[in-house]
């Protein structure tokens, strides 16, 4: 029996829920939102695709956080997206403060639940949430960038996507690192198999930049990544032992704070995998490290 807890139902959201719940995999599912009716009519949209489907979840649609109980998994979407004029820092900002609210309630409720953050900046909601929360937090990290990688060069050399193996790790987002050496295509080095075809600058441009292009014109991301959320979920639910470039708290000096690694994703999360990359990999992944700690220590020190 399996009940996840789903907090937003917003564009990422909806798009997580349809996604997860079309996989089978969930028994029962809470949706909260803060929207008015919004849980609720989507939870009616859902009947119908699921009852289509021949899948028979328990759904329970609430405007209350206090009627979020009792869950395996809770996974946070709830929050702003970033707009095109706006900082990291008023972005963290706004969206902490909704990390620490849901932190004071959704723990005490939910007292055997692994929490799942979505919301953007995800790692470093992942930390404040965890925090503020005393509670195991994952964030969905760069397991999207995984999947933007492999279906690109899968794309470009014109092979299965299931040929492609690589991960990707750091930041979610722009300031990714893709651990290149961990990239094959057929069993073959990333290299020798794109050589004179596909270049190591023209896999990074896209996987880093394709998330603005799409922003730009669907309004935001949603169907690539809400798949890897599923993916995530069911890995955990189903204790499928999958290795992802999720991010697991990370003790770094005197803060936990969350940076994407390779992780066996089951229904324990971990080992992460870094002694398993290359020296030049791992290198990128601290050097990573490093620069999100600096970042994390500055925001939540000045948080408003
Ligand atoms: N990690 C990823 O790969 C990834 C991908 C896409 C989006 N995101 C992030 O997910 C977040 C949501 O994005 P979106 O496109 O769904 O935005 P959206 O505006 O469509 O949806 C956000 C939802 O959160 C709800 N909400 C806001 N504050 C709330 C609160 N205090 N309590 C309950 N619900 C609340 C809103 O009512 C809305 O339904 C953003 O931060 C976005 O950047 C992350």
């Amino acid at each position: 029996m399996t009940k996840v807890a789903f907090i937003g139902a917003g564009r990422i959201g909806q798009t997580i829920i349809y996604s997860t719940l079309l996989s089978g995999v969930v028994d029962q599912a809470i949706i909260f939102d803060i929207l008015p009716n919004l849980p609720q009519r989507f939870k009616d949209e859902l009947m119908h695709g699921l009852g289509s489907a021949r899948i028979n979840t328990k759904i329970f649609a609430t405007n209350s956080i206090a009627e979020v109980t009792d869950a395996d998994i809770v996974l946070i979407s709830a929050g702003k997206p970033r707009q095109a004029n706006q900082s990291r820092t008023d972005l963290f900002n706004d969206n902490a403060k909704i990390m620490i609210d849901f932190a004071k309630v959704l723990p005490k409720n939910n007292p055997k639940a692994l929490f799942i953050m979505v919301t953007n900046p995800v790692d470093q909601m992942a930390s404040v949430f965890m925090k503020y929360s005393g509670r195991l937090t994952i964030s969905s990290g760069a397991q999207v960038e995984n999947t933007r990688l492999r279906s690109f060069i899968a794309e470009k050399l014109g092979v299965n996507v299931d040929a492609v193996e690589g991960f990707t790790g750091g930041e979610h987002g722009e300031g990714l690192s893709i651990f290149w050496d961990t990239v094959t295509v057929n069993g073959l080095p990333f290299d020798e198999a794109a050589k004179g075809r596909l270049t190591r600058e023209e896999v990074a441009t896209y996987v880093k930049g394709i998330a603005a292009q799409i922003i730009a014109v669907l309004g935001g991301t949603a169907w690539g990544p809400a798949t890897t959320m599923r993916d995530i979920i069911v890995a955990v639910s189903t204790n499928e032992n999958r290795v992802m470039s999720i991010a697991a708290p990370l003790k770094y000096k005197d803060e936990t704070i969350h940076v994407s690694r390779p992780t066996i994703v089951g229904s324990r999360i971990g080992p992460s995998l870094e002694k398993s990359l290359s020296e030049e990999d791992q290198r990128l992944l601290n050097a990573a490290a490093d620069k999100m700690y600096n970042e994390y220590k500055e925001l939540i020190n000045n948080l408003k």
